[in-house]
């Protein structure tokens, strides 16, 4: 068996912690120092897609749809939602950790086949938190895949997003119509109701890690929130 193989090490901004980024052959991993469990994994990026695509599915002007993904990890959602939405679409893409933007403009950007070159994209290397405070209606959807969810991991201060104050900012950043959409590790039965609470009209999804060859769902039960405006 191959190897693995480190390519790189990055602060995580208030964070004590460290991404780490491993190759071995075509397959990418990348870890928080200190934590046993990746964080993401190459080959598997079933509930990453769907976050965008069921999100962008009820978008009514999906072609010229303008959409914030926050944050860019291994590019799978950005990929998945440019795959998905027409030419005209504008796609904003936030990240924390500027290494992790390098690694996608470096080898690991073979992984979700380079979507940061696509024209429609633009890359801001903030908290996405920022830009959903700044912005008013200016988005069709939001979507989050920051941390391993409502619960965190990687970066304590993304807990705002997920309080009544980061769901009515999120909901203030959307267009009517919007959609807020959110990736879990974990179904949090709070969390559905704090976004009921918020104003949204929201659906929850059980999705699988990954889908096997006979096209079937496998690995673990990841859960995405989709929140209406
Ligand atoms: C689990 S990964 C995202 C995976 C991504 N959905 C994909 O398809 O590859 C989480 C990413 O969010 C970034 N991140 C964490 N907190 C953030 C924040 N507040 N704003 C922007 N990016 C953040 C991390 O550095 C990491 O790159």
């Amino acid at each position: 068996m191959l190897p693995w193989t480190l390519l790189g090490r990055a602060p995580i901004p208030g964070s004590a912690e460290r991404l780490v980024l491993w190759q071995r052959g075509d397959e990418f991993s990348i870890r928080i120092s200190g934590y046993v469990s990746e964080l993401m994994n190459s080959r598997v990026h079933g509930s990453e897609e769907a976050l965008a695509t069921e999100a962008c599915a009820l978008l009514r002007g999906a072609a010229s749809a303008r959409v914030l993904v926050g944050g860019l990890g291994m590019g799978f959602t950005l990929a998945a939602a440019l795959r998905t939405l027409g030419d005209a679409a504008q796609v904003t893409v936030a990240e924390l950790v500027p290494e992790v933007v390098a690694w996608n403009q470096g080898p690991l950007g073979e992984a979700a086949g380079r979507p940061l070159e696509d024209g429609r994209v633009s890359v801001q290397i903030r908290d996405v938190a920022e830009l959903i405070r700044a912005a008013q209606a200016s988005y069709d959807a939001v979507l989050l895949d920051v941390d391993n969810g409502p619960q965190g991991m990687t970066h304590t201060e993304n807990h705002w997003l997920y309080t009544p104050a980061g769901l009515a900012a999120a909901r203030r950043a959307l267009r009517p119509g919007g959609v807020l959409a959110v990736w879990s590790a974990t179904r949090e039965e709070a969390f559905t109701r704090r976004l009921t609470a918020a104003g949204y009209a929201v659906q929850v999804q059980t999705v699988r890690a990954r889908t096997g060859a006979d096209g079937r769902g496998r690995g673990a039960r990841h859960t995405i929130w989709l929140a209406r405006v």
